[in-house]
């Protein structure tokens, strides 16, 4: 089973703490998940393997180190997994972006696909999907799908969020076994409408201003 990480920080969680309040605005809504996402992103890459490399600095031949491996993508679930993606590639400029555009149906709560362009070599990265919120799972869990389907290895995927219910993360658990998850939060449950409770509102209106 892929491993949970929570990243219970002390900046992240007073941060994720202004996000939560029902009158923080658009505008400290996205500059607050831009910030957590970097601090996020940094645990997230702690594992990233190094390699030695040879290199001249202005004194001295040294034996330095730099990241080894595939390059990285990283992949927004439309749209709230956009307000993720600026922090990422603050950390990872040369990471390309894809995007998966998925809703949710208001009323059975399973997401409905609608777009799907990404790297033309995805198949060679390591993939970070990204999207604030794991509400069901079914949104993560699909888009998961469709990276595995378009050749992603398994084993190649992270999932970053930012507050996870419990429904969500053993949904990926289960469908989705080689994933690791990254949250800032595991809050207690889902409502009838399939919000987390106490979680946020919904990320994508709080991001864009849309209600
Ligand atoms: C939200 C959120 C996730 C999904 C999570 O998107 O950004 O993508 O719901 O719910 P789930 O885990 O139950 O699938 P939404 O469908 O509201 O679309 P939006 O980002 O375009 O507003
Ligand atoms: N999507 C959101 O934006 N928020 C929730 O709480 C659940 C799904």
């Amino acid at each position: 089973m892929g491993t949970l990480h929570v990243l219970e920080h002390p900046l992240i969680i007073h941060k994720l703490t202004i996000m939560r309040e029902r009158n923080t605005g658009s505008k400290d809504f996205r500059q607050l998940l831009n910030e957590i996402t970097m601090l996020m992103g940094y645990e997230l890459t702690r594992d990233f393997p190094l390699e030695d490399v040879e290199i001249d600095t202005p004194v001295a031949h040294m034996t330095a180190k730099k990241i080894k491996g595939k390059k990285v993508a990283v992949i927004p679930i439309l749209r709230a997994g956009l307000g993720m993606v600026d922090g990422l590639l603050g950390l990872i400029p040369a990471a390309k972006v894809g995007h998966i555009g998925l809703y949710r149906d208001p009323d059975t709560h399973k997401p409905v696909e609608y777009y799907c362009k990404l790297p033309h070599d995805i198949e060679k990265r390591t993939v970070i999907l990204c999207d604030p919120m794991l509400a069901t799972g079914g949104s993560a869990s699909d888009a998961l799908s469709m990276l595995k389907a378009k050749g992603v290895m398994p084993g190649a995927i992270r999932l970053l969020c930012l507050v996870a219910a419990p429904e969500g993360v053993a949904k990926v658990q289960a469908d989705h076994p080689d994933v690791d998850i990254y949250t800032a939060a595991m809050d207690e449950r889902l409502n009838e409408h399939a919000y987390i409770v106490p979680g946020l509102g919904d990320a994508g209106d709080r991001l864009f201003g849309t209600k």
